[in-house]
């Protein structure tokens, strides 16, 4: 009979061996790639003190190719709970010291078991993904239990907030359940994410790639837009997420966490008065404006790197979150292309299932013309930005700096997608087209038959300017509820989201539309 002393000594070996992970030589190999353990990433994670582990002792039951000899305690996963800024979290790290933090049954049970919890709870899911894949040794079990989890991150979407990063390289099924997660966040120089890896791929395409090349973190941040946010090591990876959540409710039934500011909520914006040039085909950039309303001059970016011509992410307004989406005159004039509309749709969708308001800010000329965008599905993917403003039923305030031409006036959050407060700088020009472009359809027979048709047209040009480059037409409508000057756009938008801060709207019931895919 073991004394007491003798069994905590057993819990504290026992404790020692789990947290040991694949053992010292490995974890030696994956410090000097400049990574941290799965524990030491949770345990960065967590408010101090607050992390609580769970199934740290679990080992998966495998019986193939020898495994029954490889086990080691918490197979390779780290899960469980605490709190991040004073609110609590689950989470889970992969080991990648442990069989390359590969996917068994047992993996998936125990990140399954996080999961089922944290819906349940309310509370939000953040997955460190450092993994090989499925457990090739388990066969159809390690599938079975990718399937588990995919299948609660589709039930967990829209009710909990689901946080991805990829920390490591992650192969195979470790890209997909990060694929159906809210936002992913990849490292720099150290993580990567593809279906299949550099080798299969040379043996089935007979195609050289690098792995950088093939799913490196600027890869999914520029060019697939898989990835929404890049960061320099671990640590800002970690930090990063912390600082997102701060941004966001614990699940969609709240409303996102409050945080009082000292910035006035009347502060006159005079320095963006100029910002909109008097040139209609100057650019400027759009974040100055950003900048300048939002609380404390803070704005959290998100897909940073994709579609420049469109800008989301979030700020504080008042105190109160608010989801920005707005037009980037500086990049193909601020038109909307298919990854635009599709960046942009999924932010809006985000931000209604977690009750963010939407504030837009409006310049687009319109949609992006020609065979590119055509051959690609702008008809389809532009369709998604509709939708998504359309359906929206969080509060929506627009603001027209300056273009708002054809659909794109329709599809920015217009009076008739249910804009609640639409507001218009007087430099904004809301017409079907932009003024040259209207005069060669309209005029063009006029024209022709005038003596000097450089003066005739100069002289349409005029009198199209005068009556649609201008948000007044549209004000006399009742379209745009207030033309106000740049440096009221501040306390306007406050004064907007105080007072639709009870709004309640709702779609007909049905079982879920059926947004253009
Ligand atoms: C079992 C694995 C594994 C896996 C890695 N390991 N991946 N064990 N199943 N999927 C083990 C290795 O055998 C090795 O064990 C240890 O983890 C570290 O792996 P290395 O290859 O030495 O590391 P590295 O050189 O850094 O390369 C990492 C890697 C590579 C690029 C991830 O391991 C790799 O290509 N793995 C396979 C990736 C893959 O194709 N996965 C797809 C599986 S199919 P030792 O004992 O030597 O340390 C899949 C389908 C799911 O996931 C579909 C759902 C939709």
């Amino acid at each position: 009979m073991s004394t007491l002393q003798e069994r905590f000594d057993a819990l504290s070996k026992r404790n020692a061996k789990a947290e040991a992970g694949g053992g010292e030589d490995r974890v030696a190999k994956h410090h000097a790639k400049g990574k941290l353990t799965a524990r030491e990433r949770m345990l960065r994670f967590f408010d101090e003190g607050t992390f609580v582990e769970m199934d740290k002792f679990v080992t998966h039951q495998c019986q193939n190719f020898g495994m029954e000899k490889m086990k080691f305690l918490g197979d390779g996963v780290v899960t469980g709970f605490g709190k991040v800024n004073g609110r609590h979290v689950y989470a889970y790290a992969q080991d990648f010291t442990v069989i390359g933090g590969s996917m068994s049954l047992t993996m998936a049970n125990k990140i399954c078991k996080v999961m089922d919890a944290a819906l349940k709870n309310g509370a939000p899911f953040v997955g460190f993904n450092d993994s090989g894949g499925a457990r090739i040794q388990e066969g159809v079990g390690s599938l079975a239990g990718y399937a588990n989890i995919f299948h609660r991150n589709v039930m967990g979407s829209g009710v909990i907030p689901q946080i991805s990063a990829i920390i490591g390289t992650c192969a195979g099924g470790a890209v997909y359940s990060p694929a159906l997660t809210d936002f992913i966040f990849m490292v720099d120089g150290s993580s990567h994410m593809f279906i299949t890896g550099p080798k299969v791929i040379k043996s089935v395409t007979n195609e050289d790639v690098t792995m950088d090349n093939l799913g490196g973190a600027m890869v999914h941040n520029q060019t697939s837009g898989v990835a929404h946010f890049a960061t320099a090591n671990d640590e800002e990876c970690i930090d990063e997420i912390k600082n997102l959540l701060s941004y966001l409710p614990s699940n969609n039934l709240e409303d996102p966490p409050f945080v009082p500011s000292s910035d006035p909520v009347d502060r006159k914006l005079t320095e963006i008065n100029e910002t909109v040039p008097d040139n209609p085909n100057k650019g400027y950039d759009m974040k100055t404006i950003i900048s300048s309303m939002v609380d404390d001059g803070q704005f959290y970016e998100v897909h940073k790197h994709y579609a420049l011509n469109i800008i989301v992410g979030f700020a504080r307004m008042g105190g109160n979150v608010v989801g920005i989406v707005a037009n980037q005159p500086t990049n193909l004039a601020g038109c909307l292309d298919v990854n635009a509309s599709m960046k942009g749709a999924r932010f809006i969708r985000f931000c209604d299932a977690f009750n963010v308001p939407i504030v837009t800010l409006e310049d687009v000329p319109g949609y992006l013309p020609g065979t590119n965008q055509e051959y690609a599905g702008i008809i389809k993917h532009g369709a998604k930005l509709i939708y998504a403003y359309s359906e929206a039923t969080v509060p929506k305030i627009t603001v027209i700096t300056r273009k708002a031409y054809g659909g794109a006036y329709c599809v920015m959050s217009s009076k008739h997608l249910r804009g609640d407060l639409n507001l218009a700088y007087p430099t904004a020009e809301i017409a079907v087209m932009g003024p040259q472009g209207a005069v060669d359809i309209i005029f063009a027979k006029e024209i022709k038959k005038a003596k000097d048709e450089k003066a005739a047209r100069q002289e349409k040009i005029s009198e199209y300017s005068e009556r649609f480059a201008n948000p007044y037409q549209a004000a006399e409508l009742g379209y745009i509820d207030e033309v106000i000057m740049p440096e009221d756009t501040r306390i306007r938008i406050i004064q907007g989201l105080e007072a639709l801060k009870n709004k309640r709207d709702t779609n007909p019931p049905r079982k879920h539309g059926n947004i253009p895919l």
